[in-house]
């Protein structure tokens, strides 16, 4: 099994997680609110702000060519209209950074948080943002744009439309939190992006998304430019195909729209969802299934189905943007990438446009409203000194990119390990 000599292999990260400080986010307002949505407060996450140059040297070790990572638009925009050059200069500074170690940089403009003063005026749910979010993407894009290799809009941008049942429900169980933080962002908790799925959001989501493409691509013409969506395995129980297609119409359709006009589509796949007779989707896995510590099922398989619906829909060529577990044991990680990568690899075979696996996430990191104890990284973060360990998986991910061949996959820990020293992998 090999892959083009152009593939991109990747690990990506968000601006949120692991930076740092970014208080002048919507998302640091509700972690800090009390009580809080969020078990634990973001604080230094894994200090990246001041590491980066730390982390990309270990991803440039292990043998990846691409690193996915957001822009904040909170530190780029912290008032608005006034753009902060020491921001556009940090993420400069990334991007320099990337291409010196031979690394495509992939840039997220809109990875989940907002600045205070975009959630105070309603998010997503104010007409206004299409406008702000493009003006926003416009200077980032005329500061830096042409120095990208990829640029992504909004990450996971039908997310809201997936999440609005289970946010209805905790809105419902947790009315104390809620209250606390819509005080913290001054605004009904509908302007955060997980909670955004009400109605008018898909046509809005759809607009800022076309607006932001069309600045980036103004500025610069040549970066390939898309969207990324959540999309997850959707199987029919006995008598659960209307359901399917009723939450595939809602849910994916109107951005597989929008993308067929788009350079690629970001495809971010994690598990399988079932719908029963009733049309409900369930999250809940089988009885007998392996769940990781998402409570997900574990479910390798999800990213080709993903792959060949997003292709079906669109013909727009795809780059995995995100697929990855969450697990405290990096066995099933390998285990897990070499599956989802047979099923890439299988659906390329079967002639779906592949460009590239970016594994989600290169460092453990602040996992949203569950805090640091769900690991996804393929490099552990110690929470007391900000110490990096390289995982056996990051090793062999970097083995499979620079061979292009899931042969290393078939490898033992050990072996992984020993092939990495060889090539003088090493935490730093
Ligand atoms: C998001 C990431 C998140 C990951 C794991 C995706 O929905 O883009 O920010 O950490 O899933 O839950």
């Amino acid at each position: 099994m090999t892959f083009p000599a152009d593939f991109v292999w990747g690990a990506a990260t968000a601006a949120h997680q692991v930076e740092g400080g970014n208080w002048n986010s919507d998302c640091w307002a509700l972690e800090s609110a009390r009580p809080s949505l969020f078990v634990e407060h973001s604080g230094v996450a894994c200090d990246q702000f001041a590491r980066y140059g730390d982390d990309l040297a270990i991803l440039a070790g292990l043998g990846l060519n691409t690193y996915r990572f957001s822009i904040e638009w909170a530190r780029v925009e912290p008032e608005e209209g006034g753009f902060s050059q020491q921001a556009l200069d940090h993420y400069k500074r990334i991007i320099d950074a990337c291409w010196s170690r031979n690394i495509q940089p992939m840039a997220t403009f809109h990875h989940f948080t907002n600045p205070r003063w975009v959630a105070r005026d309603g998010g997503f749910q104010n007409d206004r943002f299409p406008e702000r979010f493009a003006r926003y993407c416009e200077t980032v894009a005329c500061a830096f744009g042409d120095q990208l290799a990829y640029a992504c809009t909004i990450n996971e941008i039908n997310l809201p439309d997936s999440l609005d049942q289970l946010m209805a429900r905790v809105k419902a169980k947790y009315p104390d939190r809620v209250a606390a933080g819509e005080a913290a962002i001054g605004a009904p908790i509908e302007s955060f992006f997980l909670f955004a799925g009400v109605a008018g959001y898909t046509a809005r989501a759809v607009r800022t998304h076309e607006l932001a493409r069309d600045a980036i691509k103004s500025a610069a013409p040549h970066v390939p430019v898309g969207m990324t969506m959540s999309i997850q395995e959707c199987e029919a129980e006995p008598g659960g195909e209307a359901g399917v297609a009723a939450y595939k119409q809602r849910v994916y359709a109107p951005y597989y729209d929008s993308a067929k006009r788009d350079d690629f589509l970001g495809v971010q796949t994690y598990t399988r969802m079932r719908f029963g007779a009733d049309g409900k989707a369930t999250r809940r896995p089988p009885p007998d299934a392996e769940l990781t510590q998402m409570g997900y099922e574990y479910r390798p398989q999800a990213l080709g189905a993903a792959c060949r619906d997003a292709w079906a829909a669109t013909q727009t060529p795809i780059i995995v943007t995100e697929s990855g577990i969450a697990t405290q044991d990096d066995g099933r990680r390998r285990a897990f990438i070499r599956s989802a990568l047979e099923g890439v690899s299988a659906a390329m075979a079967a002639g779906v446009d592949i460009r590239g696996y970016v594994y989600w996430t290169l460092l453990d990191n602040f996992e949203w409203m569950s805090g640091y104890a769900p690991t996804f990284g393929l490099v552990g973060v110690d929470r007391r000194t900000m110490a990096r360990a390289i995982k056996p998986s990051a090793v062999m991910i970097g083995e499979i990119a620079r061979a292009n061949s899931l042969e290393a996959a078939t490898k033992s820990a050990d072996q992984v390990l020993s092939a990495g020293a060889a090539v003088g992998v090493s935490d730093r």
